[in-house]
């Protein structure tokens, strides 16, 4: 047997939302599949983004820009930054695992809320870090034992994803501010906002201006979601000049591949796509939650582009009964949420589709 790092017999591997084609495959199903497992834009691709793309393929013999400059001078503009303060990876996910890689050690103590997006503890557990939790209290982020914990322990990254994947639910400023304020200064602060996309104007804020205060402030986005980037694999990181030159050693050359980068660009630029993508994401997050509402289901309150509901049953049970009628969800056991469920919103056809199915499954086993 070869030998493999001790920690790694640890690491559970990620468990993504089911693709469509396994999901054919494996149930022998005919007919359209809804994938409303890993919050993916329903309305698909921004179409600025589409063309770039198709006029970009012949050029795909060539390695793509190393350095990315055409994307960080964008979005260097867009968020009033330098573009020394930007790094932009495969995926944010790719950034995450290289601030852990980088800031610590192994034996090392990272910090997040339980539940939370479960790749930082991965990316801990990988790179042989303990990783403290902080359970969230109501299905609301308990900024109050976070502080507590945060004063006791001596962490090296602690982690917000804001909004919460898979709760949905967000702290506001004051509360962010107050996070940061109590966060030492030897401890990165990784905030990671794949879900900022779709706040409403009135809870919005830009935790950037955070940046000149705090140095140890790291914060992620994505391409993912409301830019329907997901397949490409895109995001980036702000932060001081001095974390993103530590991550630019350990960045892979030619980490962002070609058609990425320009999708990207376009992208940034598809106002109209982004506010059609917010509309038709307000309108499926009313609907889902007022029908399960109706259904009798609690409900969390929403900041994103999901609903995550107690299905009063093994959420595993009914997840399996949706799929045999063509509908992907999420089943949140691994998060430790096992009669709850995560549903990403659709078009408004496919959320009445949902909901048509879902009532379907609680006749049949009421
Ligand atoms: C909170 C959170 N952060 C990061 C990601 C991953 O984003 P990316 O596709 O940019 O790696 C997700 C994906 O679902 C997420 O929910």
């Amino acid at each position: 047997m070869i030998k493999y790092k001790k920690n790694l017999s640890n690491v559970k591997n990620y468990v993504p939302g089911k693709p469509v084609e396994e999901v054919k495959r494996e149930l022998k199903l005919k007919g359209e599949i809804l994938k409303l497992a890993s919050n993916e834009n329903p309305l698909g691709i921004s179409p600025k983004a589409l063309k770039v793309i198709k006029d970009s393929a012949n050029g795909l013999n060539l390695y793509p820009d190393d350095d990315n400059f055409y994307l960080k001078r964008k979005l260097s503009k867009l968020l009033s930054v330098g573009e020394d303060n930007i790094i932009i990876g495969n995926g944010s996910v790719e950034l995450m695992n290289n601030l852990i890689f980088s800031f610590t050690e192994q034996k090392d103590f990272l910090l997040r809320t339980d539940p939370s997006f479960i790749m930082f503890k991965i990316s801990g557990l990988i790179n042989g870090c303990y990783v403290d939790e902080v359970s969230n209290k109501n299905f609301q982020l308990n900024v109050d034992d976070f502080v507590k914990k945060m004063k006791r322990g001596k962490y090296s990254i602690v982690y917000l994803d804001n909004p919460n994947n898979p709760l949905g639910s967000m702290i506001f400023e004051d509360r962010l501010k107050y996070l940061l304020k109590n966060t030492p200064s030897d401890t990165l602060f990784l905030l990671d906002e794949a879900y900022n996309d779709y706040l409403d104007d009135d809870v919005k804020f830009e935790s950037i201006k955070f940046l000149n205060r705090y140095k140890n402030l790291f914060i992620i986005r994505t391409f993912s979601k409301i830019y329907g980037l997901a397949g490409l694999r895109i995001g980036y990181g702000v932060g001081s000049k001095e974390l993103i030159s530590i991550l630019m050693k350990v960045r892979l050359p030619f980490n962002v591949n070609l058609l990425a980068q320009k999708a990207a660009l376009a992208a940034l630029d598809d106002h109209l796509h982004v506010k059609k993508s917010k509309i038709l994401n307000d309108k499926g997050i009313r609907f889902l939650t007022s029908e399960l509402e109706r259904m009798g289901f609690f409900v969390v309150k929403s900041y994103t582009n999901f609903i995550t509901f107690d299905s009063q049953f093994l959420g595993k049970i009914i997840f399996e009964k949706l799929l045999k009628k063509n509908i992907i969800v999420r089943p949140l056991d691994n998060y430790g949420l096992k009669n709850f469920l995560r549903v990403t919103t659709s078009t408004m056809d496919g959320n009445r589709s949902f909901i048509k199915k879902i009532k379907e499954v609680y006749d049949e086993i009421r």
